[in-house]
C-alpha cells in the first residue's frame, strides 16, 4: 500500500497532464473559401455577371458548383454559365454567366480543397434582378 500522500500526489499529477493536453483537432479542419461579391447578388435579364471566389489558406483547387451542386463546365463558345481558373493549385476561381436568366438563379456554392482532406465551402445566392416598378 502507498502511503496516502504518494497517492494524492499521483492524483494530482494525472489531472495537471490531462488538463495539459491540447484540445482534440476536428477530424476535417475547414478551409475558409471567401466570395468577394457577398451573399446575395442580384443580376440584371439577360445581363452578364462575374463572381470571384478566393482562398486564403493553402489551397490545391477552388471549384463552383451549380444549385443542384453539380460542377460548371468550363468555358466554351456556347455555355451560358461557366467557371474560369479553378485550374490545380490555384486559390481562386471565377464563376461567369453570359446571358443570366430565370433558369440561373439559385444558390452557388464554392468548395476548396486542401490537403489531408481539408475542404470548406461558402455560397452565394443569384437571382434575376426585378425591373424596379415605378412609381405614381
Ligand atoms: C464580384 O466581385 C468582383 C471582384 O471584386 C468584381 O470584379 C465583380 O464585378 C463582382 N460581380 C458582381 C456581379 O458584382
Amino acid at each position: 500500500m502507498w502511503p496516502p500522500s504518494s497517492l494524492a500526489l499521483s492524483v494530482a499529477l494525472s489531472v495537471a497532464l490531462t488538463a495539459a493536453l491540447p484540445p482534440p483537432r476536428p477530424a476535417t479542419p475547414a478551409l475558409h473559401p471567401i466570395i468577394a461579391n457577398g451573399s446575395s447578388v442580384a443580376v440584371p435579364y439577360m445581363g452578364e455577371a462575374f463572381l470571384f471566389c478566393w482562398v486564403a489558406e493553402p489551397t490545391r483547387q477552388v471549384q463552383w458548383r451549380d444549385p443542384s451542386h453539380a460542377p460548371l463546365p468550363a468555358w466554351s463558345p456556347t455555355a451560358s454559365r461557366y467557371h474560369l481558373g479553378s485550374g490545380k493549385h490555384l486559390p481562386h476561381a471565377y464563376l461567369l454567366f453570359r446571358d443570366f436568366r430565370q433558369e440561373h438563379e439559385g444558390v452557388y456554392t464554392c468548395v476548396a480543397r486542401g490537403g489531408a482532406g481539408l475542404e470548406g465551402s461558402a455560397s452565394v445566392t443569384l437571382t434575376l434582378q426585378r425591373p424596379s416598378v415605378p412609381r405614381p
